[in-house]
């Protein structure tokens, strides 16, 4: 990833339009305010963090499945504890957003009293970019562990066919006094499938190590790649983390595993998505005060290593999205006209206003 040049064309909208426009539109189509305002927080802070892949242009499937009856906009998630740093939480179909920030929050809480908080998610349904939920610990001082199953699209090492996920793994911790904090929220593949989408609605080609098509062949054509299969980062490795996000996420919390998960594209069923929330008090060891100075440490040394030849600046994890955030806070945020043709379609058929553009 690198930090978006100053951007010129496109269409520009500002965040708070762009939250305005999903939350009506979910509104619209069943959900609560608090819970669309939930949903439309997390899909505007992706593209606000140049995860354009995760953001508002995700919505028109989202309410496809709402209209095929297989998410339910209506759905509150429930939470059972099961013992005092252990919760587990039913989406009951509805929003992933919905069961991951019901989770979090309840992981945080549980963080505070008793230093960590587990919980495990079941029946739940995509949730975008994982790292709005690692911002939420953050946002409370919290480190996080956010993990998700996710419908197949990688063959694991040495297979052919998809089976598992391109299942993020993502994690965070407070920033230091005068750092921020790192967040760390990435796909096990070379790029999330959802890049691969973005590529297709912007008419734009692929990086050809991104995925093989049908045939086995790489390609640089998004709907060829989507049709074949997506590859792992480093090999064998990445084939195991992505297996180990469904370990965590599918077979432990009794949703859908082993290529089980229905995908978000996919109209047929319900998604059964698993995910697993883990949140940890920072100050457990030693104080806050000596944490945050520690990891101001860390960051110096790591944004002052030695560079190698060619690199201007180097960044900590989760470093170039939140100066992205930074610059789309102030200039907008810019998709392309098709894009914004499908959000005021979508909103047409309910009778939504239209996205403000800038
Ligand atoms: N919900 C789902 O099922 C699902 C599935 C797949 C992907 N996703 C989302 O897709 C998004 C994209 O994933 P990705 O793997 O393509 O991300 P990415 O490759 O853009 O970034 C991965 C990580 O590397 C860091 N990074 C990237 N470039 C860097 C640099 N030059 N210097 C220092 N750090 C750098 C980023 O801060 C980030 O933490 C994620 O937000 C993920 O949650 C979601």
């Amino acid at each position: 990833m690198t930090i978006p040049e100053p951007e010129t064309g496109g269409v520009r909208v500002d965040a708070s339009d762009a939250q305005t426009f999903v939350t009506s539109l979910l509104v619209a189509h069943g959900l609560s305010t608090e819970n669309a305002e939930t949903v439309a927080r997390g899909l505007v802070q992706a593209d606000l963090r140049g995860v354009e892949s995760h953001g508002i242009n995700r919505i028109p499937s989202y309410l496809a499945r709402v209209r095929n009856g297989v998410l339910d906009p209506k759905a509150e998630p429930t939470l059972a504890q099961i013992t005092p740093v252990v919760a587990q939480v039913d989406g009951h179909n509805g929003f992933g957003f919905l069961a991951a920030a019901r989770g979090i929050d309840a992981a945080v809480e549980m963080a505070r009293t008793f230093g960590i908080g587990m919980v495990s998610i079941k029946h739940s349904n995509h949730f975008g970019m994982s790292a709005w939920i690692v911002r939420r610990a953050t946002d409370a001082g919290m480190m996080s562990l956010v993990f998700t199953n996710s419908s197949p699209a990688l063959p694991v090492w040495g297979g052919k066919s998809q089976l598992m996920g391109v299942s993020p793994i993502a994690c965070g911790a407070p920033g230091g006094h005068d750092s921020k904090p790192f967040i760390l929220d990435m796909a096990p593949s070379i790029a999330a499938r959802g890049k691969i989408y973005k590529a297709l609605r912007r008419g734009e080609k692929i990086p050809t190590d991104w995925a093989l098509d049908s045939e086995g062949k790489p390609t640089d054509q998004p709907a060829e790649a989507l049709k074949g299969v997506m590859l792992p980062m480093g090999g064998p490795k990445g084939s195991a983390l992505a297996i180990m996000m469904d370990v965590f996420s599918g077979v432990l919390s009794g949703s859908a595993f082993a290529g089980g998960v229905t995908g978000p594209y996919d109209m047929s069923k319900p998604g059964d998505v698993g995910h697993f929330l883990v949140a940890v008090k920072p100050d457990l060891f030693m104080s806050l005060d000596e944490f945050r100075e520690r990891m101001d440490v860390l960051y110096q040394r790591v944004v002052g290593s030695d560079k190698m030849h060619g690199v201007e600046r180097i960044y900590f994890p989760g470093e170039i999205e939140h100066l992205t955030e930074e610059q789309r806070l102030k200039d907008g945020i810019q998709y392309v006209q098709d894009e914004i043709d499908a959000l005021n379609a979508e909103a047409e058929r309910v009778n939504v206003a239209k996205i403000r553009t800038m």
